[in-house]
């Protein structure tokens, strides 16, 4: 029996299995509008079979995407334009998901394969980016942001209410926050972003502010019986990785009390000094450590895609959900694939009748 294949509840919310597609920019959006290309692409991960799919970091603001082809949420035709999105979602068997968050010091920058950099100042088509410090991210995205004032912080907070709101609104049934990667929520939280000398920065408490309020704040409007969840960055790989866990711990604990259900246990990525021990499923045992410290069911990706290995974080009880992400760029139906190798009965039944009936039969 195979532990990845077996279905996984969250308050109202059950997944058919354990396979997750997290959330993956497309950078094909216009003025935050998601359109064919993301239905298309949507509708085919989750006619692949996974039990989640978690769409693409998308702006709570203008100023909070990371690329202008970014997708957002704080306006209305762009909550319409998710509406057959979520749909086709739902119809193909999977929960829909979409992760909400804001870039922070390095928003403005051009699309991966344009350059990966900060779009250049003068440049029209970028814009003043916010971090809880003027202090640049570095390297590739070099750009001074503004630190915010008190009323930045109020105002981004309402944005992500109010996406949050949008996102209830249209259907779409978890939610994660994007509290990872060096981003605004990942920025408060790091000394390398916040040199903040206000209730916002030094201590503990103080950088935790931000995450804490602001999930606080969307509680509020978001449905209790759905997940509310967060993809957080637990880990820097800067050499001061033990206290980072251990805030990351602290952290999770003042989520849960908030009403936090789930955590995406991710990297910091907050400074391009850091020293990344890359290898298949590095993350998983990361990610126990906070499930069992912090009493909290987790996921992961981050090389996880061996079929075996996706088995063993689940069955050994690493992880609740495993996150497969560029496995499912390049296949859509790594699910399938998987179950094969899993040896899992009738394998092609996690694709719909349309495919199956075929592959099962000659
Ligand atoms: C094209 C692409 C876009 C991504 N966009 C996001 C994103 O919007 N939000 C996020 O938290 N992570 C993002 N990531 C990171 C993935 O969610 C995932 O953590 C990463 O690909 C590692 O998992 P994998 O080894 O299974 O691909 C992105 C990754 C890729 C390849």
């Amino acid at each position: 029996m195979s532990a990845l294949f077996q279905p996984f509840q969250l308050k109202d919310v059950t997944l058919r299995n354990r396979i997750a597609v997290p959330p993956m920019c497309q950078y094909m959006a216009e003025q935050g509008v998601p359109n064919d290309w993301h239905l298309n692409h949507y509708a085919s991960l989750a006619r692949g079979g996974a039990g989640l799919i978690i769409v693409e970091a998308t702006a709570v603001s203008p100023e909070g995407r990371i690329t202008p082809n970014c997708t957002g949420l704080w306006n209305d035709e762009q909550a319409q334009a998710f509406v057959p999105i979520v749909e086709a979602i739902q119809t193909a068997g999977a929960v829909p998901g979409i992760q909400l968050g804001h870039a922070g010091r390095k928003a403005s920058a051009n699309r991966p394969w344009d350059g990966d950099d900060h779009i250049a100042e003068e440049d029209a088509k970028g814009w003043q980016t916010l971090s809880p410090s003027a202090i640049p991210f570095g390297a590739n995205l070099s750009r001074m942001p503004k630190a915010m004032t008190l009323e930045d912080i109020q105002r981004v907070q309402n944005d992500f209410v109010a996406a949050a709101e949008r996102a209830r609104d249209i259907g779409f049934q978890w939610l994660e926050l994007h509290f990872a990667h060096g981003y605004l929520g990942q920025s408060f939280l790091s000394p390398h972003a916040n040199q903040r000398d206000d209730n916002y920065g030094g201590s503990f408490e103080n950088r935790a502010r931000f995450l804490v309020e602001t999930v606080r704040a969307v509680k509020q409007v978001w449905p209790d019986n759905l997940p509310l969840t967060a993809r957080l960055g637990v880990i820097e790989f800067d050499g001061n990785d033990e206290q980072q866990l251990e805030e990351a711990i602290a952290l999770t604990n003042l989520l849960k009390a908030e009403g936090l259900d789930f955590l995406n246990v991710s990297i910091s990525f907050s400074t391009p000094t850091a020293s990344i021990p890359w290898g298949p499923g590095f993350m998983a045992p990361i990610a126990e450590r906070i499930r069992h410290a912090a009493a909290i069911p987790v996921a992961s990706a981050w090389g996880i895609d061996a079929p075996q290995l996706a088995e063993h974080t689940v069955a050994q009880g690493q992880l609740d959900l495993v996150m497969i992400g560029r496995a499912h760029l390049a296949n859509p139906h790594w699910p399938y694939e998987a179950a094969k190798a899993l040896r899992v009965e009738k394998p092609s039944w996690v694709l719909p009748a349309s495919y199956a009936h075929w592959l099962e039969r000659y």
